[in-house]
C-alpha cells in the first residue's frame, strides 16, 4: 500500500462530485474514481454546490443516453460562469468515444478521460486547476485497477457491486461497448475474493460480480464457475449475484455450481436481443433461438426457481415483421420475470454503422417497442401473482420508500418484497410470506418462528 506522509498532497481538501450514468460497471468505476482522487487529498461530497471539481462518468449506449448528458454538461457550463476555478470533467464511454471534440464547443470542458485512464485523474483535474485542458483515452490491455480499494458510495452498506473484469471482445454489431471499453481482460481472482471477504466482513451480505460477459472470465486456471464458487464460499451469509452473462458461453458447469450453493443467488439475467435466429446472426450474437432455449432449459432443469431476466432491442436493421412475432413468442415461451427493452440506436463506429442499414421506421420501432414493453408488463405481473403465497428469505435492504414502519429488501431471485419492520434491521434475513403484489413488487408478512 501506498502512503505518502511526505509528499504535498495536490487535492488538499478540495472537493470531488461525481455523477454516473449507465451501467453497473460505471457505478463500480466511479468508486474506483473516488478511491484515487481521495489518495490525493480530494474530497468526495453528494453536494454539487460546494463541489470544486464535477465529473461526468458517461455513457454512449445508446444516442438518448448521450443526449441527457450533453443536456447536463449544457446546465454545468452555466455553473462554471458563476464559479470561476471550478473544473468539469466527462469521463467513461462518452469520453472514450468523442475525445477532444469535448474540450470544444457548447459543451467544453476541461478534463476528458476515457475508462481506462482513472489512474491519470488526478494529473488530468491538476491540469485544468492550472488553466489548461486534461485529456487521457488511451485503452489499455491490462488495466483492471487491481490495488484501487473502491470507496463504498452506496449507503444501504448491504449489497455492492465487485468488478471482476473490464471490456469486452464480442463486437456485437450495433454495440459501442468494445470500442470504448477496449479488450476484455479479467481481474486477478485471488483480489476479487479477498474484496468480497473484506466486504463481508465489514458487514456487506450481498456481492454482484461485475463485468460485460462474465461467463468468460478467466484468470490463469480460475474460470468463472471456480470464481463464484470461491467467493460464495465466503460464508453461506453472504450472497453472491452476476451480470451479464452472454447465452453463448453460459455453461452446464456454471449452473451446476449454482444449483450446489444456495447462497449464488437464483437470478440469471440473460439477454437475448433477439427471438429471431435469422436476426441474432446479423447481431453477430454466435447463437440460435434453439441454442437460447436450449440454455433455458437447462437452467429450469436445475433450479425450477430461478428467475430469467433479458435485454431486447426492437427495430435493429432489416427486421422484418416476422423477426419481431419471433421475439414475442420467446419472451412467451420463457415467460421472463423482467426485461430491459429498448430501441435500436445506431452508434457511430460501430458494425452495423458501417454495414447494416439503420433501415426500420422511427414509428414501426415504435410501435414493436411499445408491443414488447405490455407483454413484457403481464409477463411480469403473472411471474408475481405466482409468488404470492409462497415463502422466501428477503436480505434487508432498507426502509421501504413509501412507508417508514416498512422495510424492504429482496428475494434470491432478485424481487423486491415490502413487509413490516417489525424488529428486523437493514442486513438482516428474514423468512417472508408473499400476501399481494403489484406489476413492479411483492408484499408480504414476516414469519415468526414458533418455538413448538
Ligand atoms: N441500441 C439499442 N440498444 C442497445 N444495447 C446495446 N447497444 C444498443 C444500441 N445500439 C442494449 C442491449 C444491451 C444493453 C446493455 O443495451 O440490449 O444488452
Ligand atoms: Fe456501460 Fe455500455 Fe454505457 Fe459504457 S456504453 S456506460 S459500458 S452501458
Amino acid at each position: 500500500m501506498e502512503i505518502n506522509t511526505l509528499r504535498p498532497l495536490h487535492g488538499a481538501g478540495r472537493k470531488l462530485y461525481v455523477e454516473t450514468y449507465g451501467c453497473q460497471m460505471n457505478v463500480g468505476d466511479t468508486e474506483i474514481v473516488v478511491a484515487v482522487m481521495q489518495r490525493e487529498g480530494y474530497v468526495h461530497t453528494e453536494r454539487i454546490d460546494e463541489a470544486d471539481v464535477i465529473l461526468l462518468n458517461t455513457c454512449s449506449i445508446r444516442d438518448n443516453a448521450e443526449q441527457r448528458i450533453r443536456g447536463r454538461l449544457a446546465e454545468l457550463k452555466r455553473c462554471r460562469r458563476e464559479r470561476p476555478g471550478l473544473v468539469v470533467g466527462v469521463i467513461g464511454c462518452m469520453a472514450e468515444r468523442l475525445k477532444e471534440q469535448l474540450l470544444e464547443g457548447a459543451h467544453g470542458v476541461d478534463v476528458v478521460a476515457g475508462p481506462d485512464a482513472y489512474r491519470d485523474l488526478p494529473r488530468l483535474v491538476r491540469q485544468a486547476e492550472a488553466g489548461g485542458k486534461g485529456v487521457n483515452v488511451l485503452l489499455s490491455a491490462e488495466e483492471t485497477y487491481a490495488g484501487i480499494a473502491p470507496v463504498r458510495l452506496d449507503r444501504n452498506g448491504v449489497s455492492a457491486f465487485v468488478s471482476i473484469m473490464r471490456g469486452c471482445d464480442n463486437y456485437c454489431a450495433y454495440c459501442v461497448v468494445p470500442y470504448t471499453r477496449g479488450r476484455e481482460r479479467s481481474r486477478d481472482a485471488a483480489t476479487v475474493v479477498a474484496e468480497a471477504r473484506s466486504l463481508f466482513e465489514n458487514g456487506y451480505r450481498e456481492v454482484t460480480l461485475l463485468g460485460q460477459n462474465v461467463n468468460s472470465y478467466r484468470f490463469g486456471e480460475v474460470g468463472f464457475p471456480d470464481l463464484v464458487r470461491r467467493v460464495a464460499e465466503i460464508s453461506p451469509l453472504l450472497r453472491v449475484r452476476f451480470a451479464t452473462s452472454h447465452p453463448k458461453d453460459m455453461s452446464d458447469r456454471l449452473l451446476d455450481t449454482m444449483a450446489s450453493m444456495p447462497n449464488i443467488c437464483r437470478a440469471i439475467h440473460l439477454p437475448a436481443q433477439s427471438g429471431s435466429s435469422s436476426m441474432l446472426a446479423r447481431m453477430n450474437r454466435k447463437y440460435t433461438r434453439a441454442w437460447y432455449l436450449d440454455r433455458i432449459a437447462a437452467i429450469r432443469q436445475r433450479m425450477p426457481d430461478c428467475a430469467v431476466t433479458t435485454d431486447l432491442i426492437a427495430g435493429f436493421s432489416g427486421e422484418t415483421a416476422e423477426e419481431h412475432l419471433e421475439t414475442l413468442s420467446l419472451m412467451r415461451e420463457v415467460g421472463y420475470d423482467f426485461a430491459y427493452m429498448f430501441k435500436y440506436s445506431e452508434r457511430p463506429g460501430t458494425f452495423a454503422s458501417k454495414h447494416l442499414p439503420d433501415d426500420v421506421p422511427e414509428e414501426i420501432k415504435s410501435r414493436r417497442l411499445s408491443e414488447i414493453i405490455a407483454l413484457q408488463n403481464e409477463l411480469g405481473h403473472r411471474s408475481n401473482l405466482r409468488d404470492v403465497g409462497r415463502e422466501f428469505e428477503v436480505l434487508v435492504e432498507g426502509t421501504s420508500k413509501r412507508d417508514e414502519r416498512q422495510l424492504s429488501g429482496r428475494t434470491s431471485q432478485n424481487k423486491v418484497v415490502v413487509f413490516d419492520r417489525g424488529t428486523h434491521r437493514v442486513g438482516d434475513y428474514v423468512r417472508v410470506r408473499i400476501t399481494g403484489c403489484t406489476a413492479a413488487t411483492l408484499f408480504g408478512d414476516p414469519i415468526t418462528e414458533q418455538g413448538n
